[in-house]
């Protein structure tokens, strides 16, 4: 229901604007701090259900201080706001957002569907799910509930709408989350019935299933829909990838359920409040907080009804790595394209991993604007302040149990002091590659199903890739192969086991169009079944490559390679090449091993095509990230593709982002090196947070320096 003041505050807009308006439902003004949406935002999780409400305005104006400009509260707060069934308080919520309005601190809403109340999981047994060995999950901890049952999705759907209605045009409400961290699933007898009928909608009939699955193999042929099993590790690669595409399609249909009902409850545009990257309406935003590389569903499937993508960002044990964090940046920046927050992160130290410890002292700030710099727009901590019980007292917080800040609250008050310094000159920008790595959820798997040689991990060999790209190029975009490549100079495949028919056309209409693919070990193998394609690797791109992968060889010991870019021990994994077409080139060959197979064999070769050119290589380049022939084949490839970065080699530790727009450019160092580092600039630029112009930069550990100049 509509609060009395929403309500009145909408009749009487209605009434002033109905002689010249009448179609048009009036907005409410934004909030203060809705209307002035900074472009970085700083934020908290905030519970206030755990604390009494004489203690909200003391936090909130520790926030304040701090400059957070967001709060996200909500998401675990459905014994709350319904305490029991079908009585719904949500007055205390609305309480708690106009107590952050008065701190100028808008309000992200996350709905509390990860974690339903008791009195429905006991109305509702059935609402429980059901885990992988067979037994009822029960009430006591979160993510119990079951994604595919109808009756959950009703009281779900109940509780998004109830929210929406009563905040859909709160003037201080800019977003809303859906969930929290989409993970656990169900697998009883509502998930199999409806894995079914999955199964019959994709392939029709049963005998084009066995087909594609080949299920003469072991007699897995099936007669009846009912008798496909589910299985998760150990079943046919048919049946696997068909389970996880299910998984993926009832995360999406879970989240559509609450999308549809906030959806229909939101705007008409309030006008000024949305930030970056939201849409283009400037209604309140959708996201989910998604979890980087997390691979239980398919995540170009789920967030495409989103507005924004955002993703919580934990380094757990030990200190930040640049290379797989700025990843995972790139990977959620990836699933719409667009910029995108971080809804989630450790305030020094969490409460989940093998060891707990620190960030160093800095280095929090240091992860702040490196997320900035992969394109974040808004850098949220989990939590505020520690619960007083509950599964996670030890997590880091910026306040402690008593309400005082901890030592970290200073940094992230620093974080926040720069964010509103450096926003003017990072609104409107965001990251733009003239390179993308692909990655494809399937091909994932399909690897990791099967990986014939344990050592061989596909994570590992995207991130060396990345990793040496991202060197030499300073920003990388990773996308799905499925989507345009045009505005790519350098698409790099690293392992794209597995190829869909659009897929393998889309890269051969880039290559056609000038582009410079680059695929390597194990790509193209693999049909959109997860089956073998009939033509050797790289299947539906070999006569495109004028070249093939002969056979493909699991290592137990390292064979040289050796070439143009100079010469590598290659270990887990090496394919041996051939070429069919004069003009396919070979750039690197094996040298001599007792396994014999390999000797004196091409191990990469290229084949220009037009103005473009397709590339394979066969031997391992990645199990040594830093590996100087790496390196050097990352500089052959961008060389190649004609990309010339903007900035040179940078000293050891030191990384640059750029993030551009139409007129100027930000350029954001970060030394996570131990040693101080000097870099000198190309040009003169302006010194966003210390003012004044400079031509080099000096930067201790954990040292952020922040320049713009206009875009060249
Ligand atoms: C996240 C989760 C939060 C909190 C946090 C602790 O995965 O979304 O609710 O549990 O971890 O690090």
């Amino acid at each position: 229901m509509n609060t009395p003041r929403t309500l009145i505050l909408s009749l009487a807009a209605a009434l002033l604007l109905a002689p010249a308006l009448t179609a048009q439902p009036a907005a409410p003004a934004p909030s203060p701090a809705a209307a002035n949406p900074p472009a970085l935002y700083l934020g908290t999780a905030w519970y206030p259900e755990q604390w009494p409400e004489s203690r909200w305005d003391a936090d909130l104006t520790l926030m304040e201080q701090a400059h957070v400009r967001f709060v996200r509260i909500g998401e675990f707060a459905w014994s709350r706001l319904e305490p029991s069934e079908g009585h719904y308080d949500l007055d205390w919520l609305d309480r708690a957002i106009r107590a952050a309005e008065r701190h100028h601190i808008a309000v992200v809403i996350g709905t509390p569907s990860a974690a339903p109340p008791a009195w429905l999981t006991t109305t509702y047994p059935e609402t429980l799910r059901i885990k992988e060995d067979g037994r009822r999950d029960e009430h006591g901890n979160r993510q119990q509930f079951n994604w595919a049952d109808p009756k959950y999705r009703e009281l779900t759907r109940d509780m998004a709408d109830q929210l929406a209605k009563r905040f859909g045009h709160d003037p201080n409400v800019i977003g809303w989350q859906i969930d929290n961290e989409y993970s656990d699933i169900s697998f009883g007898p509502i998930a199999r019935a409806q894995f079914d009928a999955w199964l019959k909608t994709r392939y029709g009939t049963l005998d084009n299933l066995n087909t594609r699955w080949t299920t003469a193999y072991w007699s897995e042929t099936y007669n009846d829909w009912s008798q496909i099993p589910i299985e998760t590790t150990d079943g046919n690669p048919g049946l696997l990838l068909s389970w996880k595409r299910f998984v993926s399609d009832t995360w999406r249909s879970y989240q559509k359920n609450q999308l549809d009902a906030i959806r229909a409850n939101t705007g008409p545009p309030t006008g000024g409040l949305c930030p970056v990257g939201c849409n283009a309406e400037k209604r309140q935003f959708i996201t989910t907080n998604m979890m980087g590389f997390y691979d239980g569903y398919d995540h170009y499937t789920v967030s495409q009804d989103l507005d924004m993508a955002s993703w919580d960002d934990y380094v757990g044990t030990g200190q930040l790595n640049p290379v797989s964090n700025g990843a995972a940046h790139d990977l959620t920046r990836g699933f719409l394209r667009k910029n995108f927050w971080v809804m989630e992160t450790q305030p020094g130290f969490v409460n989940w991993s093998p060891n707990n410890n620190s960030l160093d002292k800095g280095g929090v700030r240091a992860m702040a604007w490196l997320d900035v710099g992969h394109g974040a727009d808004a850098v949220s901590y989990w939590q505020w302040r520690s619960d007083l019980n509950g599964q996670e007292e030890y997590h880091g917080t910026l306040v402690g149990t008593d309400g005082t800040p901890v030592p970290l609250y200073a940094e992230v008050a620093r974080i926040g002091a720069e964010f509103a310094k450096a926003g003017p000159a990072l609104e409107g920008t965001t990251v733009k590659s003239d390179v993308a790595i692909l990655h494809s959820y399937d091909a994932y798997w399909a690897i990791n199903w099967q990986r014939h040689n344990n050592a061989f991990d596909p994570l590992a060999n995207l991130f060396a890739y990345y990793g040496a790209l991202r060197a030499q190029a300073h920003s990388i975009d990773i996308v799905n192969p499925s989507v345009s490549l045009a505005q790519y100079k350098l698409v790099v495949a690293p392992a794209l086991n597995l190829l869909t028919d659009q897929q393998a056309q889309n890269l051969i209409d880039y290559v056609h169009n000038g582009g410079h693919l680059v695929l390597t070990q194990r790509s193209a193998m693999k049909n959109e079944d997860n089956g073998l394609f009939t033509e050797r690797q790289p299947g539906p791109l070999a006569s495109l490559l004028g070249g093939r992968v002969e056979q493909y060889y699991a290592l137990d010991t390292t064979i040289p390679v050796i070439g143009t870019w100079g010469t590598e021990p290659t270990k887990i994994w090496a394919e041996l090449l051939s070429t069919s077409s004069p003009d396919t080139k070979v750039l690197m060959r094996y040298g001599k091993t007792p396994l014999g197979w390999l000797d004196d064999q091409p191990a990469a070769i290229t084949r220009k095509v037009g103005k473009g050119s397709i590339t394979y290589i066969g031997a391992d380049l990645a199990s040594d990230p830093e590996s100087p022939t790496l390196a050097a084949a990352a500089k052959w490839m961008l060389a190649d593709a004609n990309v010339h970065p903007e900035f040179g080699a940078l000293p050891p530790g030191v990384d640059l982002y750029i993030r551009k727009n139409a007129s100027h450019e930000v350029w954001i160092f970060i030394n996570f090196a131990e040693a101080p580092q000097t870099v000198a600039l190309p040009t003169a630029f302006e010194n966003v947070l210390a003012g004044g112009q400079t031509h080099s930069v000096s930067l201790k550990r954990f040292d952020v320096v922040i320049l713009q100049r206009p875009t060249p």
